[in-house]
């Protein structure tokens, strides 16, 4: 196989530059260059050194375009796609209104296929390159995502989402079946060429302790996999979690009390803490997600990145659709870059682009594998227009460093900016 060399503006990390100073970590090349080689990065550095020292690669010049690794999208629901964007409900009506009919549709295996092929394709086209998703309750749901992603060489998370209560009759499974059902799915694709799996309990309201009690015992018995859920994400909703679960501390308690608190699970909003919580969170070392464009749709309320990373919390960063209104990761890091805004505490370009590729991919528990430039990382990759429309590229024409030629992309970009993807150094042709 011959090796790739793919050249352009290249953009890398030394480490996360949210945590130490982003002038210390941050690399740039304005005539960078990526080799890839059998599916994998083997350098990233200047593009006159790779071409020296690699002349049989075959080139392929971007120009000014950016090279960054793929997006990786930590929490989002594939089974909503089709009922992104509706509108005027908060969490708990979104639910009802929208949320669990369309979801209903997904025991039809033709339609959880064609879903999740529509929902593959946004993501790419958006430069995403992997997706944490929940499913619906259907074990059709879970294999057709997991073949769909197989299907294009996509690494993807994805779980049964297990509710055994406060949902309508078809949306409910029990704590026995949900227990089983989610076992036989993680035993057919946990690790499975690139699937990893995520035990799904949705979020404590819709799950009876005794069903919380089978996703902890399962997760123990199969402690590689990761475990995905929601926390505190609306007020009304923690009001609802102390009603159902009087004897817990906290909503972070209900799962801690059935051992669904651990290093390798993921907490999607995580917005309304307690104290207590936050330590917990950062003693075992779980991870949050945060969902800018969801959190403002929805009306949730304004993550404290600042709080959380100081506290050496791991953060992701994620679109969340259909409650998020984009399947884009530069929308995201836009309304993340708002919330900062509005908490007085605006991220830095070079943290946005971090939070949506390695930030990610750390919380996934994928470090060094998906989210990076580094040598042997998948050869997932998302190639960045810098001028995609008027608007960005008489703006970008005006910067003075890499920051301001990109964070008018991030601010204003879309799908439009995404000029190329490559998937285990296989480039990705458009549907
Ligand atoms: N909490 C429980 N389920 C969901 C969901 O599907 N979307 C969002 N945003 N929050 C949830
Ligand atoms: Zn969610």
């Amino acid at each position: 196989m011959t090796d790739i060399l793919l050249l352009g503006q290249v953009l890398w990390f030394d480490g996360d530059p949210l945590a130490e100073a982003w002038q210390r970590v941050c690399r740039h090349s304005s005539r960078g260059g990526v080799l890839l080689r059998e599916g994998r990065i083997l350098a990233t550095g200047e593009a006159d050194a790779l071409r020296r020292d690699h002349p049989q690669a075959e080139v392929t010049d971007y120009g000014d375009a950016l090279i960054l690794p793929g997006f990786v999208d930590a929490h989002m629901h594939y089974p909503q796609t089709g009922m992104i964007a509706s509108w005027g409900k908060r969490l708990i009506d979104w639910l009802n209104s929208y949320t669990f009919p369309e979801e209903m549709r997904f025991g039809d295996p033709a339609y959880a296929r064609a879903q999740a092929d529509v929902t593959l394709e946004l993501a790419l086209a958006n430069g995403t390159t992997t997706l944490a998703s929940f499913c619906t309750i259907h074990p059709e749901s879970v294999t057709a995502f997991f073949e769909a992603a197989e299907a294009r060489g996509m690494g993807v998370v994805a779980g049964k989402t297990c509710m055994d209560r406060n949902a309508p009759e078809g949306l409910r499974d029990t704590p026995q079946s949900a227990h089983d059902a989610s076992k036989a799915l993680l035993e057919a694709w946990h690790r499975r060429g690139r699937a990893t799996y995520a035990i799904t309990p949705r979020f404590s309201p819709t799950s009876t302790p005794e069903q919380l009690e089978a996703m902890g015992a399962l997760w123990a018995a199969h402690p590689d996999c990761l475990m995905q859920t929601h926390l505190s994400e609306q007020t009304d909703e923690i009001a609802w979690v102390r009603d159902l679960f009087p004897s817990a501390r906290d909503y972070l308690d209900t799962y801690e009390q059935h051992g669904l608190l651990g290093e390798r699970g993921l907490y999607g909003h995580a917005i309304h803490l307690e104290p207590r919580e936050i330590d917990r969170l950062a003693e075992t070392g779980a991870a949050v997600v945060h969902c800018p464009t969801s959190n403002t749709f929805i009306g949730s309320g304004l993550f404290d990145m600042e709080g959380l990373k100081a506290r050496g919390i791991p953060v992701g960063l994620a679109t969340d659709t259909g409650g998020g209104s984009s399947f884009s990761m530069l929308r995201t890091m836009a309304a993340a870059y708002e919330i900062g805004q509005l908490r007085g505490t605006p991220l830095h370009p070079s943290q946005l682009l971090w939070l949506a590729t390695e930030g990610s991919a750390r919380a996934l528990h994928m470090g060094g594998q998906i989210g990076t430039l580094t040598p042997g990382a998948h050869a997932d990759l998302c190639i960045l227009d810098l001028a995609s429309t008027p608007a960005i590229a008489q703006r970008s024409t005006r910067a003075e460093d890499i920051w301001e030629a990109v964070f008018p992309t991030i601010m204003m970009g879309d799908d439009r900016a995404v000029r190329e993807v490559w998937l285990s150094g296989q480039r990705v042709s458009r549907a």
